[in-house]
């Protein structure tokens, strides 16, 4: 969701109105998945790395987790949405703690769509984490497999990362769900995150429809 610090920027508008604006982004991206029949969605909303960011900014976007998570928590789960936290979550308040832990409660039964949401998360610390889980649960094992790590992720018991679309310009991973993005597609565009639209959306699926996947194969044409 790159690009609302810049969006804000070119309106001569402070970071965290860009911020607000990209909330609704994530509003529209939820209505597509549903319609286009997407299971899983993850959103990268808050890095590791993006406690760098000045005070204000970082307590602006804390406040607007908190604060979205309590408006929107009987729209999700009367649309049938599972809500999942993936990522450090123990550096968040107390309060913010609860609030996610009791709406992960209230939706764990939900079917439509999975909507993983990254708080403090990092892919690295995602996988040093489950590596500790598993050697702090089993210290004779000599060899870890690649099932094992699987077992001990944030997103343990869900499928690999089909496309992953950044907007905002910027072509790299920053970190996110490295691991579970081996043979992703991956999709960027140009538009920054506020502007995100249907448009952008279906561009995404066409081009995750008309790639072949091969996971290291040959193409089947040949
Ligand atoms: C990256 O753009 C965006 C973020 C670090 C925050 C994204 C958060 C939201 C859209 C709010 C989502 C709310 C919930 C409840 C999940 P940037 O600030 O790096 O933009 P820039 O590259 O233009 O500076």
């Amino acid at each position: 969701m790159d690009g609302n610090g810049r969006w804000a920027k070119k309106k001569f508008l402070p970071r965290l109105v860009g911020h607000n604006k990209g909330l609704e982004s994530v509003r529209k991206i939820i209505e597509y998945c549903i319609k286009y029949n997407v299971k899983t969605l993850t959103i990268y909303a808050f890095s590791t790395e993006n406690w760098k960011r000045p005070i204000k900014e970082v307590d602006g976007l804390l406040k607007l987790f908190s604060e979205s998570i309590s408006k929107e928590s009987k729209k999700i789960h009367s649309n049938n949405i599972k809500l999942k936290f993936i990522g450090d979550t123990s550096l968040l308040t107390k309060a913010l703690q609860i609030k996610i832990k009791e709406i992960e409660k209230e939706t764990s039964r939900n079917k439509r769509l999975v909507l993983n949401v990254a708080l403090n998360y990092g892919g690295r610390l995602d996988i040093v984490n489950s590596v500790n889980t598993f050697y702090n649960n089993k210290k004779r094992i000599k060899k870890i497999t690649e099932k094992d790590i699987n077992s001990g992720l944030y997103t343990k018991g869900q499928s690999d990362v089909d496309l992953l679309i950044r907007t905002g310009g910027q072509q790299r991973m920053s970190n996110f769900l490295l691991w579970q993005s081996a043979y992703a597609e991956l999709f960027f565009s140009k538009k920054l995150w506020p502007d995100f639209d249907e448009k952008i959306f279906v561009n995404a699926l066409y081009f995750f429809q008309n790639t072949e996947r091969k996971f290291g194969s040959v193409s089947k044409s040949t």
